[in-house]
């Protein structure tokens, strides 16, 4: 689940050029959308596009009160939600449990460990708009057949929170059962970069989540309209803009010091959407609220590269109690370095007038408490450099980086496989783990959008799915 993430590349400045690409992203745009259910004034539609996905994917356009497009919602996608969950926790589980029984009885646990970290912990410091979104939500699901549906909306944003490794998973529950002295003593899990990879690879792709690909547009009365991109049963934001500009993103970060104790970070990006209208207004909101696991998070804003003449984002390296924030050309980032047996390597190369994170740390608190080991030809290291790299290209060749660009340059560190040349070509095989890849043009309120194609021996990684390109002017 944590590995869908949308890229963190924030481009400023002006680049792209003469494409002798040898990975060209299909990139489609909506050309029409198809009404199937409406519920009071909110819409479920079908995306029509030139695609490659079997099921195309779906956008919810929700209006009313927090609890009229909470219900809304659960009335129009009640079946589709609880069809997802299942799969979802079936493909989870079922790399470690093989009968049909032990797989019943651990998903019993499994929803009764999230129902009690939701009223312990993780819901404790949610908003009340949320808490009546969510209390819509369960109503139709009563009204509607589905009874269950409210608590799979609140799993998944539990299970979206858990680390992406168990031995984390495990350390975050002896801090919550036992308390910080004994979780100190423990020390860290032991770092498994493979054991990472391999685990990560099984819980996210092909889980059944793509049945019903979603773009939810929010337009609430009491904040700025905002759209999540990813799957039905995802009520909070993998990654989303608002009608302000204002975009979000999440990487995995692994780090030592976590917690339950916060802010549903999936949420809390929701509520960054609809409460900000500039960087300075996000990084308030945000230090005003607790951070729970590791993550990179990232925050765009159109309205200050307006201000600035320049592309403007703030990256926000987090963990339990503590962010670190970075604009661009950051010193910490700038020629950052690591040490391996006596041999120093360059691991950072900040550029000015752009921003990006893939799954490790700059600030030296983070870096001090980052699980995963980590050398010059660790994957997170080498999509760094692609990321760089492929900057550079552009301002060396005077293009400037618009929509197609971001998704290029998103696509090609997209998951596609195992070897480092994968990362440029698109097999056709079902290695990789890219689940759900989104670029943005926050100045023209544009975003493209792919998700993870098809199943089984016909999956394919999102980055070598179909980008379908929405005009969000028309919906917020
Ligand atoms: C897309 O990215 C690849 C890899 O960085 C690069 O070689 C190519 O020129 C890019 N193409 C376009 C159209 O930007
Ligand atoms: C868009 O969808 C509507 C309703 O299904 C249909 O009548 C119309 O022909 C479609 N337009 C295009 C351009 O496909
Ligand atoms: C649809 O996409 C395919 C593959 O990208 C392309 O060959 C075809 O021309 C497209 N059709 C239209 C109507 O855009
Ligand atoms: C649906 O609309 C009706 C009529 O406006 C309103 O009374 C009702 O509260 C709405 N219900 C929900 C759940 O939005
Ligand atoms: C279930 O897993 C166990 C342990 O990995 C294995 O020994 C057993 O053969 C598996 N059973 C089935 C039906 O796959
Ligand atoms: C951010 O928005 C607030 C409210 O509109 C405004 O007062 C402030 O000047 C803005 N800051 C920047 C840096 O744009
Ligand atoms: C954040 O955590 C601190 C320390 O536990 C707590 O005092 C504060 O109330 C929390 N903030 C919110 C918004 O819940
Ligand atoms: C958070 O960190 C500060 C130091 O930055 C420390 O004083 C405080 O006790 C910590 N709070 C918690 C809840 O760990
Ligand atoms: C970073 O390293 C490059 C190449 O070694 C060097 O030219 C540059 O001065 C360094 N920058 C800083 C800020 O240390
Ligand atoms: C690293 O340097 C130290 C002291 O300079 C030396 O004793 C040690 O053998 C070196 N280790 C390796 C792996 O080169």
């Amino acid at each position: 689940m944590r590995t869908g993430c949308s890229l963190l590349v924030a481009v400023l400045a002006v680049l792209l050029g003469s494409s002798t690409a040898y990975f060209k992203p299909d990139l489609q745009s909506a050309y029409n959308f198809t009404v199937l259910k409406t519920y009071n004034k909110s819409t479920l539609y079908r995306i029509e596009a030139n695609s490659s996905y079997d099921n195309a994917p779906l956008l919810v356009d929700l209006h009313g009160s927090r609890y009229e497009m909470g219900y809304a919602y659960g009335a129009m996608m009640a079946d589709e939600v609880m069809f997802v969950y299942n799969a979802f926790l079936d493909s989870l589980l079922s790399s470690f449990i093989n009968s049909t029984m032990g797989l019943d009885v651990a998903k019993d646990i499994i929803g009764a460990i999230c129902d009690w970290q939701a009223k312990r912990d993780l819901f404790t410091e949610l908003p009340a708009v949320y808490q009546q979104e969510l209390a819509g939500i369960t109503a139709a699901g009563n009204d509607h057949g589905q009874p269950d549906l409210g608590k799979a909306i609140e799993r998944v944003l539990v299970l979206a929170n858990m680390p992406g490794d168990i031995p984390d998973f495990i350390y975050v529950l002896i801090r919550e059962y036992f308390g910080d002295a004994v979780a100190d003593a423990i020390g860290k899990p032991v770092p498994s970069h493979v054991a990472f990879r391999g685990r990560n690879l099984d819980w996210t792709k092909d889980s059944g989540m793509n049945r019903y690909k979603l773009v939810t547009v929010f337009h609430p009365e009491d904040g700025f309209a905002h759209a999540t991109v990813g799957f039905a049963p995802m009520w909070g934001a993998i990654t989303g803009m608002s009608s302000q500009g204002i975009t979000v993103h999440e990487a995995n970060l692994e780090e030592n010091r976590i917690t339950f104790d916060g802010f549903p970070w999936a949420l809390r990006l929701r509520y960054i959407m609809e409460n900000a209208r500039n960087l300075t207004e996000a990084k308030a909101l945000w230090e005003a609220t607790n951070n729970t696991v590791g993550f990179n998070h990232m925050v765009g804003s159109a309205s200050d590269s307006l201000i600035q003449g320049r592309p403007a984002a703030l990256v926000m390296e987090t963990m339990h109690n503590y962010t670190a924030f970075f604009h661009d050309n950051d010193p910490r980032e700038i020629n950052a370095t690591i040490d391996i047996k006596n041999k120093t390597y360059v691991i950072g190369e900040a550029i000015p007038d752009a921003v990006w994170r893939t799954n490790h740390g700059y600030d030296p608190e983070i870096r001090e408490h980052f699980e995963w080991s980590m050398s010059p030809s660790s994957s997170t290291v080498f999509r760094y450099f692609i990321i760089h790299d492929a900057l550079k290209q552009y301002e060396a060749e005077g293009q400037e980086i618009s929509l197609a660009q971001m998704v290029n340059i998103t696509a090609v560190v997209g998951n596609k496989g195992d070897t480092r040349d994968e990362f440029y070509t698109c097999a056709d095989t079902t290695a990789g783990s890219n689940v759900v890849s989104v670029a943005f043009a926050p100045n023209s309120l544009t975003m493209a959008a792919a998700w993870e194609r098809s199943t089984g021996d016909n999956w394919r990684p999102a980055s070598c799915s179909t980008y379908i390109e929405l005009n969000m002017n028309i919906w917020f």
